[in-house]
């Protein structure tokens, strides 16, 4: 499969612009996290509240559209998607941190949502928030690492190719002097 050169553009667009829609999300998420743990009572109750609402659907959108946009890149140019470490590590990052924003981040949030009414209604929450400084930290530096790798593409290929035969076997020989 080969994408047309206008095609390519349109996919490559949406993927970049993708990823840092997921960088910003990770942002604000990190402000919210700040407010929530350090703010006065009631931005807490606030932040909380809003991180519990609003934050994980568009995070996990970004970062399947990041994906689905990079694989369709990878599959459809020269890249590949095993072919170059920059193409496969950077799509090892992505999965992962599509599977934790499911299975780690989006089952605290109700606990989240409720430490933020409690602290409204003037209680103490039950719930140990420290933990929340980890995923937009996390997330921050993984997306900050694939933006590298995307800009400086290091490390060439995963199989390295096998040089071509140059000449004839014959030609190949050394030469015995006697
Ligand atoms: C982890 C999140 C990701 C971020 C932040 C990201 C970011 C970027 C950026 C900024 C570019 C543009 C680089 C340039 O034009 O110089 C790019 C290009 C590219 N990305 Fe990603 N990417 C991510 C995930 C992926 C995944 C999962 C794949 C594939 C499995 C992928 C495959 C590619 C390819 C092949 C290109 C080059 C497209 C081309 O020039 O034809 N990316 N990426």
């Amino acid at each position: 499969m080969k994408l047309a050169p206008r095609a390519r553009k349109a996919v490559l667009t949406a993927h970049i612009v993708s990823s840092g829609a997921w960088i910003g999300i990770d942002v604000l998420v990190a402000v919210l996290v700040g407010v929530g743990l350090g703010g006065s009572d009631a931005a807490r109750g606030l932040a909380l509240r809003a991180l519990a609402e609003f934050v994980v659907a568009p995070m996990l959108v970004s970062g399947l559209v990041c994906l689905a946009s990079g694989l369709l890149l990878g599959l459809a140019t020269r890249w590949g998607l095993v072919r170059y470490w920059w193409v496969a590590v950077k799509l090892v990052m992505n999965v992962v941190l599509c599977v934790l924003i499911v299975v780690a981040l989006q089952p605290g949030m109700a606990e989240v949502g409720a430490a933020g009414v409690a602290i409204e209604a003037g209680e103490v929450p039950v719930a140990d928030l420290s933990n929340l400084v980890f995923p937009p930290a996390v997330s921050l530096t993984v997306l900050a690492a694939a933006t590298v790798l995307s800009v400086h593409k290091p490390w060439g290929r995963v199989r390295p190719r096998s040089p071509r035969p140059s000449g004839r076997a014959s030609e190949a020989r050394p030469t015995v002097v006697v």
